[in-house]
């Protein structure tokens, strides 16, 4: 089993004021913490004055039995010497003793590091399971696409049939909204994180027939938060909505970017597949609940 070394402290800091475990939080922790910082708490690894690793937990007013941790990240130099298990230890502990009866982990993660956060929660009593796919591209790896390659040119522009969302007129809106053919988990209502700046709509005969809807993390880390085309809508919607919205993003950004998409569907997995030409990195996204109070 990992054992943390005896010479590494432990410790929980305000994430909105991270100082040197900044550079191990996700960077919407800091921006989160200092919108809502009575929602979260940050748990730090260190060796002196140096941070080694850091993790956040947040407690949600509408499930006060509940604390999720995630943003974990221990420095590559010392993992392997139990580390994340020590940080998960003080996030149960923190957790139990603001009353909580199950401490939740979510993680998007691949490979043996996948493995090591599965095995961690199953050693504290967890049960990880798979929630969803996770890919991610850098933006430069569509360049020399025969499909995609045109959306990185300076001649390339949409055509007329593609508008931003922030172009369509109420009517417009209106009736995609209304339209019963859009599935509830692509539906622009349900996706609260869109953006309609970077959210393209497929116009034909002035009606919505299809959308790429997109959102942005953080600068330079932009995502798919879903598709759609209706079966009235040419076989080659997807694939003109996917150049313009790479494009879209190229100049909103300013150069190259990471694009993140989490398919609901097997079609949309496959969609990836096909316009990424394989090339995408496959994540998966994992969650477990444990337990609490934890024992040894
Ligand atoms: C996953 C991660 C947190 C593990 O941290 P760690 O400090 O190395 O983990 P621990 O040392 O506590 O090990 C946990 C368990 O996994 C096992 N493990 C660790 N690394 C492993 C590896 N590469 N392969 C297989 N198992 C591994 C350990 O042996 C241990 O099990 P054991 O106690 O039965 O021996 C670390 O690799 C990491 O930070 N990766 C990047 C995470 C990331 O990208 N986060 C972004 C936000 S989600």
């Amino acid at each position: 089993m990992a054992e943390a070394a005896s010479d590494v402290i432990f410790c929980t800091f305000d994430p909105a004021r991270p100082g040197p475990y900044e550079s191990y939080l996700l960077p919407h922790i800091p921006v989160q913490a200092r919108l809502e910082p009575e929602r979260f708490l940050g748990l730090g690894a260190a060796f002196g004055q140096y941070a080694l690793a850091a993790a956040a937990v947040s407690f949600d007013r509408e499930t006060p039995g509940q604390v999720l941790a995630d943003s974990l990240f221990v420095d590559p130099e010392v993992r392997g010497q139990g580390i994340a298990t020590q940080l998960l230890r003080l996030a149960a502990a923190v957790a139990a003793e603001a009353g909580a009866h199950t401490l939740k982990l979510s993680y998007i993660l691949a490979g043996p590091e996948l493995t090591a956060m599965d095995r961690v929660a199953r050693k504290m009593g967890g049960d990880p399971a798979y929630v969803r796919p996770v890919y991610t591209m850098d933006s430069a790896q569509f360049r020399d696409s025969a499909l995609l390659g045109r959306a990185f040119t300076a001649k390339y522009r949409p055509p007329e049939s593609v508008v931003p969302f922030t172009d369509l007129t109420r009517e417009q809106i209106e009736a995609l909204y209304a339209d019963p053919e859009v599935p509830w988990y692509v539906h622009p209502r349900n996706r609260t994180r869109m953006r309609p700046e970077l959210s393209l709509a497929f116009l034909l005969e002035g009606r919505v027939a299809g959308f790429w809807l997109g959102s942005v993390s953080t600068p330079g880390n932009y995502s798919v938060q879903g598709v759609w085309r209706s079966p009235a809508a040419p076989v080659t919607t997807f694939h003109v909505l996917v150049a313009a919205h790479l494009n879209l993003c190229f100049y909103h950004g300013g150069g190259d970017f990471r694009y993140h998409c989490s398919p609901a569907v097997a079609f949309a997995d496959e969609l990836i597949q096909r316009y990424s030409e394989g090339k995408c990195r496959r994540l998966e996204e994992h969650a477990a609940s444990i337990p609490l109070p934890y024992n040894e």
